[in-house]
């Protein structure tokens, strides 16, 4: 196959960790005998410092061209004054936006083996495996709004086809794995959340009669992820609870360096599969930006992704997170996971990147 993928490293580790997911796609291109073209574009702070703009328009002309899209990450304490009218944080935004990216699903899994790099105890941990598919083009981040210094607001606004589109997706994706789909509102207080329960009470009902099906307030939400977070399969939610309930979910896996993320729209590229942009979870990291000792593995693990979802190779995607599982049953740590379970040994983002690239030779 022939694929054009943009690549995207933004800021801070953005760059050092996309860097060993572009290797790892270059290792699958020669094993499947693939060509997968890399176009690279600036993005975020880096793009406001050359170009005066978080999403020059060259970059989202090359976004829009593309097959799929490796993002690294955006921002950093240089561009942070929450008072600047242009921010490294809108470049994500708008091309979550100009590419009809409704759906962020966010996978978590907590890998055999890193049950003691989280927080909370093995027990409650061990066998998450869980997505969480974000609204990303709506809700409170996209609505009317006003800043003024006296008064501010932004307005929480849903359509019915807009919540009609992603419950549909979370559903096919809970028919897939496990066939438990949980929506999550705050329906005893707001309209929106109102008109979200009822729309997706109707698409589950009448399109997905044969998946368990719940709604889950999200305060509700926020204790069952860290009391029972492994009863969970799919949960679909609003963009702004989303957000929060990713960061809280991302904290039973431990470490923030292990979690990839698909943003999927509705439009298809040239091989008939959505066009999506994948990143990792975590952001810019700037305080180890430059060191590498960052973690590539979601990175990697966001290209795995893009292997499934937008390029249709599931064998390869398959390939590229069993090598990732046996990297870390190998012992190999980067620093964000050092010294979680036996036999460890800690490597730099290239270390990690190559063991991973050698394991897929190997296999
Ligand atoms: C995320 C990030 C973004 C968001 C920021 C960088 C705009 O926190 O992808 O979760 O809030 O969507
Ligand atoms: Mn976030």
């Amino acid at each position: 196959m022939d694929a054009t993928i943009a690549v995207l490293p933004g800021d801070g580790i953005g760059p050092e960790v996309t860097r060993e997911a572009v290797k790892v796609l270059d290792a699958v291109a020669q094993r499947f005998g693939h060509t997968f073209t890399f176009v690279e574009g600036i993005v975020g702070g880096r793009a406001i410092d050359e170009t005066g703009s978080p999403l020059p328009e060259d970059t989202l002309g090359l976004a829009l061209d593309a097959d799929a899209i490796l993002f690294g990450a955006v921002g950093g304490p240089k561009w942070s004054d929450p008072r600047a009218k242009v921010r490294p944080e809108q470049g994500i935004l708008g091309l979550r936006k100009h590419l009809g990216l409704f759906a962020n699903i966010r996978p978590v899994r907590v890998f055999p083996g890193l049950e003691d790099a989280s927080t909370l105890k093995p027990d409650v941990v061990r066998g998450v495996d869980l997505v969480v598919v974000r609204e990303a083009t709506g809700g409170l981040y996209f609505g009317p709004r006003e800043e003024g210094t006296e008064r501010a607001y932004d307005t929480l606004l849903y359509t019915r086809p807009e919540v009609e589109r992603v419950v549909r997706l979370a559903g096919q994706m809970a028919r897939k794995r496990r066939g438990y789909l949980v929506s999550v509102d705050k329906a005893n207080v707001l309209a929106s959340s109102r008109l979200w329960r009822h729309v997706a009470e109707r698409v589950a009902k009448e399109e997905f009669p044969d998946l368990r099906f719940e709604h889950v307030l999200v305060d509700a939400m926020a204790m069952h992820l860290i009391r029972r977070p492994a009863d969970f399969d799919v949960i679909v939610t609003g963009n702004m609870f989303g957000d929060i309930l990713t960061d809280e979910a991302s904290m039973l896996a431990g470490s923030l360096g292990m979690l990839p993320s698909a943003t999927l729209g509705e439009g298809t590229n040239r091989h008939g599969h959505p066009r999506g942009l994948y990143e990792p979870i975590h952001g810019s990291a700037p305080d180890i930006a430059g060191q590498g000792i960052a973690n590539p593995l979601a990175s990697i693990l966001s290209a795995a992704l893009l292997l499934r979802y937008s390029l249709g190779l599931d064998e390869e995607a398959d390939l590229v997170e069993r090598a990732v599982e046996q990297v870390i049953a190998q012992g190999l740590r980067t620093a964000d996971i050092a010294g979680v379970g036996e036999g460890t040994r800690v490597v730099s983002t290239e270390e990690m990147g190559e063991a991973v690239v050698s394991v897929m030779r190997d296999a």
